[in-house]
């Protein structure tokens, strides 16, 4: 009969299940909406009447066996699953990220500026040569081009910047004085890799125009500036002369750091007064308004402070190294 048939076969399919999907099939194979059970009992209203009681019986006994058997089974696979889980392992290490020692420096930079009331400007890495060169008092033919190799774009005049210090450009062709600004970034130079030199490198650029500015006020805040940064507050601090035809007068930046053993001035930053040509180029009247400015390379800041021996480690991303700094 069918009912025995289908009991056979329902057996021997439960006997092959290996996963908790396979005893899915099966349950809506039988006992699902339009499974073989329902079927069956549609079925119920053609046999004859004498027969049907005893057909009903069967079907129903056929439905609850199955029920029985395929929870029983759901359950042993449910225990199965529970029992994988063991506790005695040792837990999945995840490892967390952190940022590039640059990142994190370039943040720390930004913080000691922002507390001396700089406020953060940011500029494109595309440059104009303009901005570039030629508002910054470093005419087409001067030699302070060459000292900065440039890598120019396709299309004329179009430069990728070489310093920051463009940025101090942008800013006061668009904002009127008092005007104090840091500005991080990118910059690029025609240079091939060495251990002192990358094609590309950060640096950090700072901008103060007022009344009044004096050559004390530039000292007084790269003292403090330089003094946070190295976190040492008796750090010695020299300024020599220097030449930056943005800056009149201009000076090179040197800290007493110990190297290799011993002490010697390592310089640090180039600094100076905005030269009087660089306020006409943005329409700012030199006559009553001054101001100074400084460059630093973070690289450079980055490998004396932590007696870094080569800039290619910072671009190299060898793991070993970025995560001594994963503070
Ligand atoms: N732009 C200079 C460079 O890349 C660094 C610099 C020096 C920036 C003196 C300044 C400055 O703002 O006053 O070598």
């Amino acid at each position: 009969m069918e009912i025995e048939r289908l009991l056979e076969e329902a057996k021997k399919e439960l006997e092959e299940i290996k996963s908790p999907e396979d005893l899915e099939k099966i349950r809506i194979k039988y006992l699902g909406r339009k499974g073989e059970l329902k079927k069956l009992f549609e079925n119920l209203k053609n046999i004859q009447p004498e027969k049907r009681k005893e057909y009903g019986r069967k079907l129903n006994e056929l439905k609850i066996f199955l029920e029985e058997e395929i929870r029983k089974r759901r359950e042993r696979f449910e225990k199965k699953e529970k029992k994988e889980i063991d506790p005695t392992l040792p837990g999945v290490y995840k490892e967390r990220g952190y940022l590039h020692i640059l990142k994190e420096e370039i943040k720390r930079i930004e913080e000691i500026l922002v507390g001396l009331c700089f406020e953060i400007e940011k500029g494109p890495e595309i440059e104009t040569e303009f901005n570039n060169f030629e508002a910054l008092n470093i005419p087409e033919h001067h030699p302070a081009r060459d000292m900065q190799a440039t890598l120019f774009l396709e299309k004329e005049k179009i430069i990728l910047r070489t310093h920051t210090s463009p940025i101090q450009i942008r800013t006061m062709l668009k904002k009127r004085p008092p005007i104090r600004i840091c500005a991080p970034g990118r910059v690029y130079r025609r240079d091939a890799f060495d251990a002192s030199h990358s094609p590309v490198f950060h640096q950090v650029e700072g901008l103060y125009i007022d009344k009044d500015v004096t050559f004390s006020n530039l000292k007084g805040t790269m003292e403090i500036f330089l003094r946070e940064y190295f976190e040492k507050k008796d750090l010695e601090i020299k300024f020599a002369p220097s030449y930056f035809p943005f800056t009149e007068p201009s000076a090179e930046v040197a800290i007493l750091w110990e190297r290799n053993g011993k002490k010697e001035f390592l310089e640090v930053a180039g600094c100076g007064m905005v030269h009087p040509n660089v306020l006409k180029n943005c329409n700012i009247d030199p006559e009553e308004w001054n101001g100074y400015a400084f460059g630093m390379g973070v690289e450079r800041l980055c490998m004396v402070k932590y007696s870094i021996p080569d800039i290619r480690l910072f671009f190299e991303n060898e793991k070993r190294f970025l995560k001594q700094f994963s503070f």
